[in-house]
C-alpha cells in the first residue's frame, strides 16, 4: 500500500484516522504528515461543516480513501438523496443511524445501488448506539432493555436492510460478530491507546488490541492521534498494537 510494506502496512490499513479538527488547514497538515499510511481518513460533522465537500473531493483526488461520517438520520427520501451526494464525492464509507428505521436503511442502499452503475458504491455503515452512551443514558432515551440487547437488535436491523456493516463500540464487537457473521463489517470507535489517555466523553471504550481481537475489521481513532504531539508516531504505535492483535487472531 502506497509507500509502506509488510505486515505493518496491513495493520495500518485497519486504522481509520478521524480528522476531528476545526479548519481545512489543520486537516491538510495532518493528512500531509500521515498520508498513505492509515486505511481511511474520516471526515465527520465538525470538519465537514467547516471545510465542506470541496475538502472531501480534495482528499479523494489525492488518492486517499475517505470515510464520510455524517450519520444521516432523516426521512428515507432525504437520506437516500444525501447518500447519492456522498457517493458523488467519491467516498468509500458512509454512515446512517440504524434508528432511522428499516425503510430509511433500505432507501439508502437502493439509492447507492442505483448510483453505483456509474461508479464504485460506497459501503453503507449503520450507527448502532454511540460509543459515548452509557447504560444510564440509554435507559433515559427510552431503550429499556440495556446496551447489548439494543446493539444486537440494531445490528440485525442493519444487516437485514442493506447495510454492509455497522459502527459498534469495542464492548459489543464480539457479540455483534457472533450474531451477524464474518461477512459483515464492524468499524469500532471508542479506542483508547494502551496505557494512555483517559476515556474523555467516550464511555464504552477499549484498546485497539482488544477491539481487533474481539473481531473488529477497522478501528477509528481521533484524539489519540490528532491531539498527539507526533501523530505519525502515535499511528505507528497503534499499528504495532493492531499487528500483534491480528497475529493472535490468526494463531
Ligand atoms: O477522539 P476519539 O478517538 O474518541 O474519536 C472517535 C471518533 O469516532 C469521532 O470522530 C466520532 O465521531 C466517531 N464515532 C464515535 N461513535 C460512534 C460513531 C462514530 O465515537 N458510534
Amino acid at each position: 500500500m502506497r509507500g509502506v510494506s509488510g505486515s505493518s502496512a496491513g495493520a495500518r490499513r485497519r486504522i481509520i484516522v478521524a480528522l476531528d479538527v476545526a479548519t481545512r488547514s489543520e486537516a491538510r497538515r495532518l493528512v500531509q504528515r500521515l498520508r498513505g499510511r492509515p486505511g481511511f481518513f474520516k471526515v465527520g460533522s465538525q470538519l465537514f461543516t467547516a471545510a465542506g465537500p470541496e475538502f472531501v473531493r480534495e482528499l479523494v483526488r489525492r488518492g486517499e480513501r475517505v470515510f464520510l461520517d455524517l450519520k444521516f438520520h432523516d426521512i428515507p427520501h432525504i437520506v437516500a438523496e444525501a447518500c447519492v451526494q456522498a457517493a458523488d464525492l467519491g467516498v468509500s464509507l458512509i454512515t446512517v443511524h440504524t434508528s432511522g428505521g428499516p425503510r430509511m436503511l433500505r432507501a439508502a442502499r437502493r439509492a447507492l445501488d442505483k448510483h453505483s452503475r456509474r461508479s464504485r458504491r460506497p459501503k453503507l455503515l449503520g450507527v448502532t448506539l454511540l460509543t459515548s452512551l452509557g447504560a444510564g443514558e440509554v435507559k433515559k432515551i427510552g431503550f429499556s432493555d440495556g446496551v447489548e440487547r439494543n446493539v444486537i437488535r440494531l445490528a440485525r436491523l442493519a444487516r437485514r436492510n442493506g447495510c454492509d456493516g455497522i459502527i459498534a463500540a469495542p464492548t459489543e464487537v464480539a457479540v455483534v460478530r457472533r450474531v451477524c457473521g464474518q461477512d459483515f463489517l464492524i468499524v469500532t470507535p471508542g479506542i483508547r491507546l494502551a496505557g494512555g489517555r483517559r476515556a474523555a466523553d467516550q464511555v464504552r471504550v477499549a484498546t485497539a488490541g482488544a477491539a481487533l481481537r474481539a473481531g473488529a475489521d477497522y478501528i477509528v481513532v481521533g484524539r489519540g492521534i490528532v491531539a498527539s504531539r507526533s501523530p505519525a508516531r502515535a499511528l505507528d504505535a497503534l499499528a504495532a498494537e493492531v499487528s500483534t492483535a491480528l497475529d493472535s487472531r490468526r494463531a
